[in-house]
């Protein structure tokens, strides 16, 4: 591929940053996930050509985790490569995420919420990432067994070395939180942002009080599979599964959730969609959005043209 220099227009092309709570971050309206999409099974020069139209088009903030490839650690690799190739430059226009404790490693140290796990895999993404530092590190999810001191206090020291600048919780229920936001903010490292899954189809962070939270306590709301992981969009309304699909690969997003009742919801959804001359994947983004509290949306995209409809979500 030919040598990379960002767009100049990058942050007048339209896309709207949020100020993350009460912090001094703003996000662009539009962040991407590299869940999936970006392992080692997927062409690199696609994946090269899917982030530079994000960058290109003022997505500054990337969202990745220790997990994430498929195999496990390939999505950061390949953050690694294009670090090298393409990003470098970049580096300080760059809010670039990780998490750590889902399983990553064998052995009792690679899972979960303990201190040593949480330092240990964070050295791993650095390496993995070819990055000094990431500007955003999350537990990835609630540790039922582990002191939640023990958890808190490994994200206050990995804040203080400075191989994080800010600290994400994600997954955590409301009474976990509410101790999270209480100790680190006593330690003066004060959550940057909660990580939820909040979507047309699954209002739990509402429902739950989540996002009431944050914001009374000025922290960033993101939310993740924003688009139900396909399922808000045109991939599936004719009731079929496309062969590039991910429902088609039956990981995560399996044929069977595809229920008549669910079909029949989503396009009666996708009809509101079309009289407001909105995609159904733009009138889901811009819902979510709307919500009092939430910062950015954190989408999936497997080609430049499925991101391209997505930006017009968080744009003016
Ligand atoms: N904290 C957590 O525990 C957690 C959990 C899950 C995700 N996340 C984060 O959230 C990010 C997003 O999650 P997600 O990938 O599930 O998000 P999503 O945006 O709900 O789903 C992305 C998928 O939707 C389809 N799609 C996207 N835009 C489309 C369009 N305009 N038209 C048609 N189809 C479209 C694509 O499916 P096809 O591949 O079929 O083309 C794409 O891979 C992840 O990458 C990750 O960073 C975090």
């Amino acid at each position: 591929m030919q040598h990379y220099l960002a767009n100049e227009q990058r942050y007048t092309n339209g896309m709207q940053y949020n100020r993350c709570g009460n912090s001094g971050i703003l996000l662009p309206k539009i962040s991407l996930g590299w869940w999936h999409n970006f392992g080692a099974a997927n062409d690199y020069d696609k994946c090269r050509s899917i982030v530079r139209f994000a960058f290109d088009h003022g997505i500054t903030h990337m969202d990745l985790a220790n997990n994430y490839g498929p195999p496990p650690g390939s999505a950061e690799e390949m953050m690694g490569r294009m670090m090298q190739d393409d990003l470098r430059p970049y580096r300080d226009e760059l809010f670039i995420a990780t998490k750590a404790g889902y399983e990553m490693w064998p052995g009792p140290y690679g899972n979960w919420g303990s201190r040593k796990s949480l330092m240990a895999s964070l050295d791993q993404s650095l390496k993995r990432m070819k990055l000094d530092y990431v500007d955003l590190f999350y537990t990835h999810r609630y540790d039922p067994e582990t002191p939640l001191e023990e958890t808190l206090q490994a994200l206050v020291d990995i804040v203080r070395s400075g191989k994080a600048l800010y600290i994400g919780i994600s997954r955590w229920p409301l009474h976990a939180l509410k101790t999270a936001i209480k100790y680190l903010s006593e330690r003066d490292v004060p959550p940057l942002i909660y990580q939820g899954r909040l979507n047309m189809l699954d209002k739990a962070p509402l429902e739950e009080g989540i996002l009431e939270e944050c914001r009374n306590n000025g922290i960033g709301f993101i939310s993740f599979s924003p688009l139900a992981q396909g399922l808000l969009t045109d991939r599936y309304l004719q009731g079929s599964v496309p062969q590039d699909s991910r429902m088609s690969q039956a990981r995560f997003l399996k044929p069977e959730m595809l229920t008549p009742e669910l079909l029949a919801q989503l396009q009666e959804l996708n009809a509101k969609a079309l009289e407001q001359e909105q995609s159904l994947a733009e009138m889901a983004l811009r819902w979510i959005l709307e919500q009092q509290g939430v910062t950015s949306v954190l989408v999936g995209a497997s080609s430049v043209e499925q991101l391209k409809k997505n930006i017009k979500a968080g744009c003016e």
